[in-house]
């Protein structure tokens, strides 16, 4: 960075946290400083060799944090003008911008969510600097209701590569997360849809609202059955929600067949597919009948689900159909998301982030651990279902109304297998499905903890 600025700047009072190393403290103090709004947008950065002199650090330890700063975005530093604060790098309106979120659960271990405070920021903020920097004006118009090329074209490489999946980016519909695309879906068959028992009930209640009749598609140790009479099947063939089931190699044939045979649609829903852990990769369904087989993918385990960005990967009869109803329901998806989204992909920050946070979550789980997850079920004899893949397991319990009553008392959020069922009064099972993605580092052992108690009588 160059430094022909000494003097000029303003004066700036830093405190600097000890317990970080010397330039990451450099780079926290201004950060919020400017968060606070004590650095204004605009205002000039005192020169490195200054604010060195001032903290009694190498000259290269404050532009190296400097550097840092601009990288993400809170900074701009341009030769002769020396380095200012972004200009949008402060909300406008903190009374909005800084409502506080609700409060949760003391304990969360709702299955649907990642750990969510390790949310990419940094890469997130390059890839979305990058993005507009390079976005065509056209990215602010209304543009094409499949999305924009660059994310459909990064996706069909990532989900060719890494799923298995055959993509071409005009067969790829971008959508405001699964749930938007399994209401385009609903809206477009034409016939009753069949969904997994037990499953997800507010997908149900999606498939519902965009006027199709829900039946139930019974589920067993092989995963999902073969249904009859159906317009549509959708089902979680990676890592069965809520049983943690895989689907059998021999019920793939069969769907397919089922799919291709009676003209149906059937839906894939591949909601956490990138996480396996002591199992060999299972490949897309899609990847083996793409004429037959709607793929559906989602941000929302590998990012965070407020980024609401999902994906559909449709046989070429469905294309029109699908594009149709998009562009009736919002025209298309928020366009910048989805660039940072393509630049995140094909930079490799996302797989770099994806196998980074694979390998958190195994450890949460890690059965050699007597502290971690499974272990601690063993130890209470529980049978435990859908280890191997994922971010949650279904644990089987004879008193599931007991266990939940329990986990309230303790502040525990999981949730019970009961509501998954199509008619909770034909449960076969009882037990509690544990996210064990959800909590922060910092609150995985606690949550730990009051689970144990709540399983226990
Ligand atoms: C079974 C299942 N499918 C899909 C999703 C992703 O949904 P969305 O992309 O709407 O957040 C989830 C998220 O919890 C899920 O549990």
């Amino acid at each position: 960075m160059s430094d022909q600025r000494t003097g000029a700047g303003v004066d700036l009072h830093l405190d600097l946290d000890p317990a970080l190393t010397r330039r990451g403290a450099v780079e926290r103090a201004v950060r919020e400083a400017i968060r606070a709004g004590r650095l204004a947008p605009g205002a000039r950065l005192p020169a490195t060799r200054r604010l060195a002199v001032e903290l009694g650090l190498a000259r290269n330890t404050v532009a190296a944090a400097y550097d840092q700063l601009v990288a993400e975005g809170y900074l701009t530093a341009r030769r002769g003008a020396g380095t200012r604060v972004a200009p949008l790098s402060r909300p406008t309106t903190p009374a909005v911008a800084t409502a506080p979120d609700a409060p949760g659960p003391r304990h969360d271990l709702t299955p649907g969510s990642p750990d969510v405070s390790a949310f990419p920021t940094t890469a997130w903020l390059r890839a979305t600097r990058r993005a507009l920097l390079a976005a065509p004006a056209g990215a602010h118009g209304y543009g094409d209701p499949r999305g924009r090329v660059e994310l459909r074209t990064a996706l069909a490489e990532y989900l060719g590569r890494t799923r298995g999946v055959q993509a071409t980016p005009e067969r790829i519909v971008v959508t405001s997360g699964y749930v938007q695309a399994l209401a385009l879906l609903a809206s477009v068959v034409d016939g009753p849809v069949a969904m997994e028992d037990p499953g997800l009930p507010f997908h149900r209640d999606v498939v519902a609202r965009a006027g199709r009749a829900v039946t139930p598609l019974p589920v067993d140790e092989r995963g999902a059955t073969v249904p009859d009479g159906v317009a549509a099947a959708v089902v979680t063939p990676a890592h069965q929600y809520p049983t943690g089931t895989p689907l059998h190699p021999a019920r793939r044939r069969a769907l397919t067949a089922w799919a291709r045979d009676s003209g149906a649609m059937l839906v894939e829903d591949d909601y956490d597919g990138e996480f396996r852990y002591d199992r060999h990769p299972l490949g897309a369904v899609q990847g083996t009948a793409s004429d037959h087989v709607v793929y559906a993918g989602s941000a929302s385990k590998t990012l965070g689900p407020g980024v609401r960005l999902g994906w559909l990967v449709l046989p070429p009869r469905w294309v029109d159909p699908v594009v149709d109803a998009k562009l009736y329901a919002d025209h298309h998806t928020e366009a910048i998301g989805q660039l940072a989204l393509a630049d995140l992909i094909a930079t490799h920050a996302y797989d770099r982030h994806v196998r980074g946070r694979r390998l958190r979550y195994r450890r949460r789980r890690d059965r050699r651990r007597r502290d971690l997850l499974v272990r601690r079920l063993d130890a209470l004899g529980l049978p435990v279902r859908g280890v191997s893949a994922g971010l949650h397991v279904l644990v089987e319990h004879h008193d599931e109304t007991a266990v939940l009553a329990r986990a309230a008392a303790l502040g525990l959020a999981v949730s019970g297998l009961r509501e998954h069922w199509h008619d909770p009064r034909a449960a076969t099972r009882q037990g509690v499905v544990v996210g064990y993605a959800t909590p922060a580092e910092h609150a995985y052992r606690a949550a730990l903890d009051a689970l144990t108690r709540a399983l226990t009588a």
